[in-house]
């Protein structure tokens, strides 16, 4: 049996791994060379702590199991074809952006094997399969879907930090226009997926898994409004968290700084751009409301740093955590970008600490806390990384020139921060 992978990001490597560790020949195919040459050496190209995905693609590697390429014809003889390439949106409009999509099919289809399974891993708005996937393929490879080729919508639920654990253990959506297409698929993610595969067809599977990301975006929308209001009121929104999940049957997420990561911004538009007759509002409003907050938290910056006898301009604010989640270094659509964004825009003077993001173009990261730190006007937590939650609030108030402090991760509590000398402002917080 012979697996051919296209793409090789955070959905591609760990499938890739994990299929040859099952013994099969795997080829990764990407277009971008620097993956390719990493993985044939054996290196993750991935960035973060992945636990277990470096030494299984080491040994795929070693053993002759896995190879990569930039050369779509190494697919030639695949069994299995599974596509996971970016899905991303266009950040103005909010559509679909399928260039990436639309040209791994058309690779795919000239080498594409009588009788193969290709599997579509990517996040894709409702109806894709059916509009896109299916006739692209068919036009590529000259052969019909369901006659020559089998193809299913197999969406993933990995997730930064967890990839492996979630592709090993979680159960999946598998979308199959017919019987003998499940079975196929159902062989073949067998053979790695340990969860359940829950089969339905392609248009359900498309909404189930954006659905996933919409409700959770929604939830935090919600925790994030109480927020607001509780911040108005003077209450802790997270003491009214836990008095409302004694109550039976609620679950309230956490209030935040902001959200980020691959998904969660970008899947709710992905389920919405296919139902514009029903005229969503809680979805885009949701996003809206979750967009807001790194704004807010600019503005509990500039009421912090004015409490602390501080205008904003001219003002040395230390935004500590770059990375959208803690203990990673991904900073893939985070919050922190439009905070400082916000807080340059109201002339803050910004230093940006994270013990693992790394520096990009118009954000240099430090990792010297005390650096970052020093003369500061104001801190701003932005990432709940261990290394803030061990903070040395003695130590800061000596090195801060002025002490205003944000919490957007309820890392601190308020009434601690201000017995050690702080204006305390943070996110679901009253004053104090
Ligand atoms: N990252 C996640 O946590 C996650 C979770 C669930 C679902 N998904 C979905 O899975 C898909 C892939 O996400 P990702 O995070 O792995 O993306 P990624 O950006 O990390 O990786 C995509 C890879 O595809 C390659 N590529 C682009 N065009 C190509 C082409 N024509 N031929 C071959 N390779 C090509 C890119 O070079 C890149 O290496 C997306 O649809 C995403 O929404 C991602």
């Amino acid at each position: 049996m012979k697996v051919a992978i296209v793409g090789l990001g955070y959905v591609g490597v760990p499938v890739a791994a994990s299929v040859a560790a099952t013994g099969v020949d795997v080829v990764g195919i990407d277009i971008d060379p620097a993956r390719v040459r990493a993985v044939n050496a054996g290196r993750n190209p991935l960035r973060g702590k992945e636990p277990g995905i470096h030494p299984l693609l080491q040994e795929g590697v070693s053993k002759g199991r896995l190879v990569a390429s930039t050369d779509p014809a190494e697919i030639g003889d695949a069994d299995v074809v599974v596509v996971c390439v970016e899905t991303p949106i266009d950040s103005t409009t909010h559509d679909p952006q399928y260039r990436a999509l639309k040209a791994a099919l058309g690779s795919v289809g000239p080498h594409l094997k009588r009788g193969a399974l290709v599997s579509i891993e990517s996040t894709l708005a409702p109806g894709t399969m059916e509009k896109l996937v299916r006739p692209t393929l068919e036009r590529a490879s000259q052969k019909r879907a369901g006659r020559d080729f089998s193809l299913v919508h197999c969406p993933e639920r990995i997730t930064a930090g967890k990839l492996l654990y979630n592709l090993t253990n979680l159960d999946r959506v598998l979308g199959a226009p017919d019987a003998r297409s499940a079975a196929k698929a159902k062989a073949f993610y067998g053979r790695f997926v340990k969860g359940g595969l829950h089969v339905t067809d392609w248009t359900t599977a498309e909404v189930a898994k954006t659905v996933e990301n919409a409700y959770w975006d929604v939830q935090i929308a919600f925790a994030n409004e109480v927020a607001l209001i509780s911040e108005e009121l003077g209450v802790d929104a997270y003491r009214v968290r836990e008095l409302v999940n004694t109550c039976p049957y609620r679950s309230m997420l956490v209030p935040g700084a902001g959200v980020g990561g691959h998904c969660i911004p970008k899947d709710p538009w992905l389920l919405i751009s296919s139902a514009t007759g029903a005229k969503p509002e809680l979805i885009p409003l949701a996003r809206g409301i979750n967009d807001y907050m790194p704004k807010r938290m600019a503005r509990l910056v500039e009421e912090a740093l004015l409490a602390a006898g501080r205008k904003m301009k001219g003002a040395k604010v230390a935004v500590l955590g770059f990375a959208f989640r803690e203990g990673t270094e991904d900073a893939r659509n985070t919050p922190s970008r439009p905070f400082i964004q916000e807080l340059r825009r109201r002339g803050a003077d910004v230093a940006i600490h994270d013990p693992y993001a790394r520096t990009e173009r118009g954000y240099v990261i430090s990792r010297d806390l005390d650096e970052v730190l020093r003369g500061a006007d104001g801190l701003a937590i932005v990432t709940a990384h261990d290394a803030y939650r061990r903070l040395d609030l003695k130590k800061a108030r000596r090195l801060m020139r002025h002490r205003a402090f944000v919490d957007g991760r309820n890392v601190f509590e308020g009434p601690e921060v201000v017995r050690r000398g702080f204006v305390y402002r943070g996110i679901g917080k009253g004053e104090f």
